[in-house]
């Protein structure tokens, strides 16, 4: 029988998914092209320039370890995760407390000086980073833990939190953190709830417009919004949090969340599973769903190509053979162990006599777990080590999932891209379609776009379904907004930021800001 419970994993200490994202040497830094350099169509706003007047206000609100100007230390947060970006700010300020936050923004409304806020800096679209000299208002010091309350399970906390760091908090109550993602060792709650980030678990918890129950935020002008509710009900007017999650740092700076944390699962299962057709993951997700029901928590799919780099670049052991065509990571999540493992094991058998899956193993032991994990959290670190990463995160009818992988195979076979893949959230609809080249190479990216948007909104998909539109893909979010909700969105902009001094080049076309 293939299905055994896994060997040749990880040791504990190997695989502890505690991974934090350092960026590269000072001098890979420095050699970054600077985004005003790369795109030279985008013309910098009319803000006002960093002064010493400026840099003396700030020192008056901070204290000076906290107003960064050191070229070698900003350089760190004028790039991106994916190096794909590079901003030319001057400063870097580090506020603790939301009344710093409304003073500095109060302020840089008042000068005109644009603002770019970062969280953990692991965004993938460009949005967290400067495009020219915006300062950066970095949320790494607002770090504390307000309160959980162990019987409703809210977590009210502040914006620069950890995500990891959450989930280890909040265990300590019996509880989890409602998202979880490759980039949980660093990236912060306010970065999440302003990207809405989706993560492996958002087809059981659901997204974070269910789970956030407050938000404190502060406006372009200073204004410190309250709406910081731990409540579950509360239809006192416009729902206006919502605002603030998912608008890339472009409405305000989110200062405090009130969080809905569901109760830590008793037992948990992990099947990693091969298969030899597209198809078959479909059928696969079919009996799943049929199978597992209430406990299915994950259902996580990469193909070869994703599979192999995360293998080879941490040269991690493979579960299933190097050769398979598509890999599937199915998580379980329950109360019982002997009911969840008995739904597990006839799903399998199921699974393995229709002829779905060809190969794999099981793991219900923390470490064993985790190793498994690791090779798909490994994916998008693993793409990097090719050189540039063209990145694209669509969700498209589940039908389609896999075409557009094939189709861009074909369409660029005769170029210097280095892998064409796709891994991602099957159970979500979300695709993640990876190409690298050794470089940044501007004929391969005309070959990827526009067609990969033109394709996606035929299929009336979306052209980005959890990372956002950051400064990357905000000329060609028309692809699937209509011109009208395009325009209600610049109103909505133009209402809360008047002067837009509020990550600019971010989220709206160009044309709109
Ligand atoms: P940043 O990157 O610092 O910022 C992201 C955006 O939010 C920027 O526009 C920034 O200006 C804005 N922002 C940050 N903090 C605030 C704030 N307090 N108030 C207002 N605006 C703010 N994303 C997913 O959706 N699902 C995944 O599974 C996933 N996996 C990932 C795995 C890896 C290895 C990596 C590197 C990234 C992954 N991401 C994923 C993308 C990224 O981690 C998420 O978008 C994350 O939510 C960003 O959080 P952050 O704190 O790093 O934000
Ligand atoms: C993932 O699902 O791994 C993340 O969204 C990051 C990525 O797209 O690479
Ligand atoms: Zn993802």
């Amino acid at each position: 029988m293939i299905l055994s419970p896994s060997k040749g994993c990880l040791t504990f200490s190997q695989c502890s998914r505690m991974a934090k994202y350092f960026h590269l040497s000072a001098k890979h830094l420095q050699n970054i092209e600077l985004t005003q350099v790369r795109y030279p169509k985008v013309k910098r706003g009319n803000y006002a320039s960093l002064t010493d007047k400026h840099l003396a206000f700030f020192e008056s609100v901070l204290p000076k370890s906290r107003v960064i100007t050191d070229a070698t230390d900003l350089d760190a947060y004028n790039v991106d995760w994916l190096r794909s970006f590079k901003g030319a700010s001057k400063v870097v300020l580090k506020p603790k407390t939301t009344d710093e936050v409304s003073a500095i923004l109060k302020y840089c409304n008042d000068q005109v000086l644009a603002v770019c806020p970062q969280g953990g800096n692991t965004g993938l679209v460009g949005g967290s980073v400067p495009v020219f000299d915006e300062v950066i208002l970095s949320t790494a010091l607002m770090n504390e833990v307000i309160s959980v309350d162990k019987t409703t399970g809210v977590l009210v906390c502040q914006a620069g939190c950890v995500l990891e760091n959450l989930e280890g908090k909040v265990h300590e109550h019996g509880l989890m953190m409602p998202l979880d993602l490759g980039a949980k060792g660093s990236c912060h709650i306010g970065g999440n709830i302003s990207t809405n980030a989706g993560g492996i678990r958002l087809l059981r918890y659901g997204s974070l417009h269910g789970s956030v129950l407050g938000i404190e935020a502060v406006k372009a002008d200073g204004a410190i919004i309250d709406c910081l509710s731990t409540l579950k009900k509360d239809n006192t007017g416009y729902h206006l949090k919502h605002l603030f999650l998912g608008s890339e740092g472009t409405l305000g700076i989110v200062t405090k969340v009130a969080i809905q944390c569901p109760p830590l699962p008793q037992a948990v299962n992990v099947a990693f599973l091969a298969l030899d057709s597209f198809e078959k993951v479909l059928s696969t997700f079919r009996l799943a769903k049929k199978c597992l029901g209430e406990i299915l928590s994950s259902f996580e799919f990469m193909d070869n190509g994703s599979l192999m780099g995360a293998i080879k670049v941490f040269n991690l052991p493979c579960p299933v053979p190097e050769n398979t065509p598509f890999s599937l990571l199915i998580e379980t999540s329950g109360g019982n162990s002997k009911h969840d493992e008995e739904k597990l094991s006839s799903f399998l058998e199921e699974a393995t006599n229709k002829g779905f899956i060809n190969d794999g193993t099981i793991a219900s032991e923390p470490s064993r777990i985790n190793a498994l994990w690791q090779i798909r959290e490994s994916i998008t670190e693993s793409l990097k080590h090719d050189g540039y990463v063209y990145k694209y995160d669509i969700s498209i009818p589940i039908q389609h999932f896999y075409e557009i992988v094939l189709l861009m195979q074909e369409r660029l076979k005769d170029t210097a891209v280095v892998k064409c893949c796709g891994y991602g959230h099957v159970g979500d609809g979300n695709l993640h379609l990876n190409i690298t080249s050794p470089k940044y190479d501007v004929d391969i990216l005309n070959l990827i776009e526009p067609f990969v948007y033109e394709w996606t909104s035929k299929h009336r998909g979306s052209i980005s379904a959890e990372h956002g539109l950051g400064f990357k893909k905000s000329d060609v979010v028309h692809y699937s907004k209509s011109a009208e909700a395009l325009k209600l969105m610049a109103e909505i902009k133009a209402l809360m930021d008047p002067k837009g001094i509020l990550n600019p080049y971010k989220v709206l076309p160009s044309g709109a800001h």
